[in-house]
């Protein structure tokens, strides 16, 4: 059996939507529970199949992992007794590369899987290892495995990244939390999954300053403890639905919300004429549809992030004019433009160079996610489509959106989730 969705278009949607956990902070705060010293209660978790994935792996190294709540992870690390991280599951998604730094912070040593994850584009981890390398420990690849070992233990360093990394980063800073010393991370990212991480180290025990700026300073401790932390919300989760408000001439409210991190979205969807109205933990956006064209570049945060690239491309097709999109992190995200052309859309694309050119209509059709952030737009367009759409591998979208079909429902749009035989 598969999922698929079955969404009939043209629906004017209206309401609030509450927003989960970030995603991409969860999955890095679950494994940093490894080098912690107590018991860990993690609020605003997101059910999604990269926390459960990360629940199980924590589970297959002795760790004692339950939700006690719908949205309340409980780890005890304590019974971790192993530093080998190969089960299967590991190649399954990207983020399974931060218990390398959490089981080297903790036994200066880990055995792990090579990460698998969206399929983007390139994604070298050249980065990471370059990261422990200078933090003294060695590493080797051999038939998809990584080993990585710190023989005199770890010592703070001063690593320089070449490339702005969110992953190296927090990979990074997992590590240095367990190093002796102080470990200074310049180029460093600045997402707010970034500040996130440092709050929980800072919470075991560990000292972080710096995050959310290009340089961050980890002063490594042996003496941790066990944290309650709560995670931040999904800004990429908040800015989908915005887009979608946008595109369908809604009018959507996202609720707990850090309405900051939504700064380089808003100001585009403003750009593009949307009206958006910002409190203290919400944003809602008003469409009349009367939408302009706009031209879109992703950028590491503060800048517009990669992740919402798709998503904005569906408001973009049903704007006045011609807009452009370029794509600056990843070399091959362009994807949902044939899935799209399903639809009856034209969208050029050259290199990581998209024009749209507007506004068209999108038709209902057949269509087949291709990664998360692809399935995602492809919801919206489907939601702003005459007739009915049918998306395929939903599963893409189950690994970053929590309960998107029933939360959709609520704000009136014309969505079901099926089963189907294959
Ligand atoms: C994180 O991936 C996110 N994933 C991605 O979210 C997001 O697209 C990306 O950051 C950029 O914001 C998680 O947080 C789990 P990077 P990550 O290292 O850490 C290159 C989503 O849809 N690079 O910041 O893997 C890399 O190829 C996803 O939720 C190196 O060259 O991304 C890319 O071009 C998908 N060497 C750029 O850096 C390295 O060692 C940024 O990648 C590491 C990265």
């Amino acid at each position: 059996m598969a999922s698929r969705l079955r969404i009939k278009g043209g629906k004017k949607l209206s309401g609030k939507i509450n927003v989960g956990g970030a995603k991409n902070a969860v999955v890095a705060i679950i494994p940093a529970a490894i080098l912690a010293g107590d018991i860990c209660t993690l609020e605003n978790v997101p059910q999604l199949l990269d926390v459960l994935n990360f629940q199980k792996i924590l589970q297959s190294l002795g760790a004692e992992a339950e939700f006690i709540e719908e949205n309340t992870l409980r780890i005890n690390p304590n019974t971790i007794n192993t530093y080998d991280a190969t089960a299967p599951i590991m190649s399954e998604f990207r983020a399974s590369y931060y218990v390398l730094g959490s089981l080297l912070a903790r036994f200066n040593k880990a055995k792990a899987l090579l990460p698998g994850g969206c399929n983007i584009g390139l994604r070298p981890i050249d980065q990471h290892i370059k990261g422990f390398e200078a933090l003294g420990a060695t590493v080797d690849i051999n038939h998809g495995v990584i080993s990585v070992e710190a023989k005199n233990g770890l010592k703070g360093n001063t690593i320089y990244l070449d490339i702005v990394s969110v992953g190296a980063t927090i990979n990074i800073m997992l590590a240095a939390a367990g190093a002796e010393g102080v470990t200074v991370i310049e180029n460093a990212a600045r997402e707010p999954e970034i500040v996130d991480v440092a709050n929980f180290l800072t919470g075991i025990g560990a000292r972080v300053r710096g995050a959310g700026t290009g340089t961050i300073r980890v002063t490594g401790t042996p003496h941790r403890i066990g944290v309650t932390h709560p995670v931040i919300p999904d800004r990429i989760e908040a800015g989908t639905w915005l887009a979608l408000a946008a595109a369908n001439n809604s009018d959507i409210t996202v609720e707990n919300v850090i309405p900051v991190h939504l700064d380089a979205v808003i100001a585009k969807l403003k750009e593009m004429g949307a009206h958006v109205e910002e409190g203290e933990d919400y944003v809602r956006i008003v469409s009349n549809g009367n939408l302009k064209a706009v031209d879109l570049k992703t950028f590491p945060y503060p800048g517009l992030a990669t992740d919402m690239q798709s998503q904005m491309m569906i408001p973009l097709i049903r704007a006045e004019g011609v807009s452009t999109i370029i794509e600056n992190i990843y070399n091959n995200r362009f994807k949902v433009v044939n899935e799209l052309s399903k639809m009856g859309i034209k969208v050029k694309v050259d290199n990581n160079i998209a024009v749209v050119e507007g506004p068209q209509k999108l038709s209902g059709a057949i269509v087949r996610a291709t990664d998360l952030r692809c399935s995602a737009a492809l919801v919206i367009a489907g939601l702003c489509a005459e007739g009915e759409t049918i998306m395929e591998h939903v599963y893409h979208l189950d690994r970053g959106y929590e309960k998107a079909v029933e939360k959709l429902q609520a704000v009136g749009a014309d969505i079901i989730r099926e089963e189907v035989q294959i």
